[in-house]
């Protein structure tokens, strides 16, 4: 997600933005920005009085500077380069750009400005209704210069002001007529001392001295410079001077901010509070999913994927799907593959990146092969993508980062929209990656007329609700840790499922394995009688993918052989599901949802398992040894 800083009252604004973007550095970035309110000559830069000579006087004295870098992880160090550039000014706002809309160029990094050049903004989020104001917007003779959906805000604005509104007013008005997610943070040339802030789902705070006034996406970026802080609500909006905040809602009305109390420092800022960026990111993840799915599942549970690039005849020529991926992206292809041949009716398959480069595959025009990466970097993964290009496939990307070394390479991409995922095991890219795929196979399953309206607007409807369902399920957390604890010693594992739980079981052993380095090994739960089974005795654990589902009851039998024999069983299981509790040793429930979309919610409790237990042990979560987060070597 993008970072936002904003500064007033102080006499060097552009130091204080960079060190705070370089404090927002940790939530990962491929741009950044800064715009300040510079006092070409002299002036007192003081809050404007009524009337036109006033305001002529203040146009007089004051213009915006912008500077933009998009150089990815030395964007910030470019513009500290830049910085001896900058004119006298005593107010400003910096952006960090996480990419979701629009590559990671120049031109698209924040800070983003309107037709007269007097209008700067900063925003995090997702501004849902984009195209249909900027298709205003354009008919109305405004020049964008962006690819962004952030820049049509700056726009909204500049019309506002122009009736003569205040900048606190112009910015009520534009907030009321935004669909999505958004943090905002404005500077108009024509009140320069002033910023003004709002925001809706995105995070958002300000705060003040007694002579300077603040505006951040989190507290890391301020607490340098007060404790003094307020989180804006929903739909709050707030002008922030020298050393005063006025805030009023969405109706005008004002109201009293709410004072946050901090006891942390930076670090810990950094990671919201959590002990590390592991357990944060495990808990994004109902954000992660909702700013994945906005504007792709429609509220009537249809599709729109636009963004893919292929057209409705290209995807209907399809006759063969290969997903190809490592690790953790691999297993969600393979929960992916299932839903495409359910969906879809279309054969799907999801194979090793690196065993699929190697192996000279037959492809075809009419193949579809879609890579699927966190980075868009993997190696191995890439070198799949490169392969079937050079056999005539047709390629697509799922990835979390824009304009990455796959996503320039294939011929459609889909991007998940989790934010930076700091910790090295993958949990929000990865259920973010399950989940996106889930909405490709509904969309192709409507394309193709295997799904009739009916059906894909249930399973849409379905999918909508699982950004809720993690959230239930991570207030289960305390059962989950409980089973942990009983767990802490145990160096020998398996993970057993069967169909759609069994790349369920593959996600629940690699992350027991890369976390808390237990040795554990996942199998198709109809495999043991072929031969792991002779495993087991008395000593052995398992964890069994129990979730209600087609072949519930065969799992169920594997179980009771697990039992015979005398191991230690734990079951992912429904919530309620008193007969599948009876049957084993511990239970680690979660909300029922159908079978084919249980991944999203199946994989939390295995998540928190690892993490737990690794933290039992002492291991460094974010950093498990011997591992990197983007494996760029064969
Ligand atoms: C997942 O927890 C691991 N860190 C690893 O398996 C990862 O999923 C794999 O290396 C693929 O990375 P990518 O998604 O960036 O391609």
């Amino acid at each position: 997600m993008c970072g936002i800083i904003g500064v007033t009252g102080v006499d060097d604004p552009l130091r204080m933005l960079l060190d705070g973007l370089a404090l927002l550095e940790y939530r990962g970035y491929d741009s950044a920005g800064v715009a300040l309110i510079t006092a070409d000559r002299p002036g007192d830069g003081s809050a404007p009085v009524d009337g036109a000579e006033a305001q002529s006087a203040i146009d007089r004295h004051h213009s915006i500077w912008r500077e933009r870098a998009a150089v990815r992880a030395q964007s910030i160090p470019e513009l500290e380069r830049l910085a001896p550039t900058a004119p006298a000014a005593r107010a400003g706002i910096g952006h960090t750009r996480w990419a979701t809309h629009g590559p990671p160029t120049e031109s698209n990094a924040h800070p983003h400005l309107d037709c007269t050049g007097r209008v700067a903004i900063v925003h995090n989020g997702i501004i849902e209704n984009h195209r249909e104001i900027a298709a205003k917007l354009d008919a109305a003779g405004h020049q964008r210069t962006s690819a962004t959906d952030s820049e049509v805000v700056a726009h909204l604005i500049e019309d506002e002001l122009e009736t003569g509104a205040t900048l606190l007013e112009a910015v009520r008005r534009c907030a009321g007529v935004l669909r999505g997610d958004f943090a905002l943070a404005v500077v108009y040339a024509g009140e320069p001392d002033t910023l003004v802030a709002t925001r809706r789902t995105s995070p958002l705070i300000v705060g003040r001295t007694d002579s300077v006034g603040v505006v951040s996406s989190d507290i890391a970026a301020v607490l340098g410079t007060t404790r003094d802080l307020y989180a804006l609500e929903d739909g709050e909006i707030a002008q922030v001077r020298p050393g005063s905040i006025t805030v009023i809602d969405a109706a005008g009305q004002a109201v009293e901010p709410l004072a946050i109390r901090v006891s942390w420092g930076v670090q810990a800022a950094q990671r919201d509070g959590y002990e590390d960026f592991m357990s944060k990111e495990i808990h994004e993840q109902p954000r992660a999913l909702t700013d994945t799915l906005i504007g792709r599942i429609l509220p009537e549970g249809t599709t729109e994927l636009e963004e893919l690039a292929f057209t409705e005849d290209e995807l209907k020529a399809i006759d063969r799907v290969i997903v190809i991926a490592c690790g953790s992206s691999y297993h969600a292809g393979a929960i992916g593959a299932l839903a495409l041949e359910a969906w879809a009716r279309i054969p799907a398959t999801a194979e090793i990146a690196s065993e699929f480069r190697y192996r000279d595959p037959v492809l075809d025009e009419r193949t579809l092969v879609v890579a699927i990466s966190q980075s868009g970097e993997t190696v191995d993964t890439y070198h799949g993508l490169r392969e079937a290009k050079r056999c005539g496939a047709k390629t697509m990307v799922i990835s979390n980062v824009v304009d990455s070394l796959m996503a320039r390479e294939a011929d459609g991409v889909l991007y998940t929209r989790a934010g930076p995922e700091v910790g090295v095991a993958s949990t929000k890219c990865h259920l973010s990656q399950i989940i996106l795929f889930q909405v490709f196979a509904l969309h192709l399953g409507q394309l193709r007329g295997t799904l009739d309206p009916h059906e894909a607007a249930a399973i849409g409807t379905q999918i909508s609700g699982l950004p809720g369902l993690v959230a239930r399920a991570l207030d289960r957390s305390d059962d989950y840790e409980a089973v942990a604890d009983e767990l802490a010693e145990v160096n020998d594992v398996f993970f057993l499922g069967r169909n759609i739980g069994y790349p369920i079981a593959l996600e629940g052993a690699l992350k027991l394995k890369e976390l808390a380095y237990v040795r554990a090994e996942a199998y198709a739960a109809g495999e043991m009688k072929h031969g792991p089974i002779s495993l087991i005795d008395r000593n052995a654990v398992a964890v069994v993918i129990a979730t209600r589902g087609p072949l519930w009851e065969k799992l169920l039998a594997n179980v009771e052989e697990l039992r015979a024999r005398g191991a230690t069983v734990v079951a992912v299981a429904d919530e309620g599901d008193e007969e599948t509790a009876r049957l084993v040793d511990m239970v680690l429930p979660v909300p029922a949802v159908d079978a084919l979309l249980s991944p999203v919610v199946a994989v939390v409790p295995l998540q928190i398992l690892a993490y737990s237990v690794a933290r039992a042990r002492g291991n460094d979560v974010d950093r498990p040894r011997n591992l990197a987060k983007v494996v760029t070597v064969e």
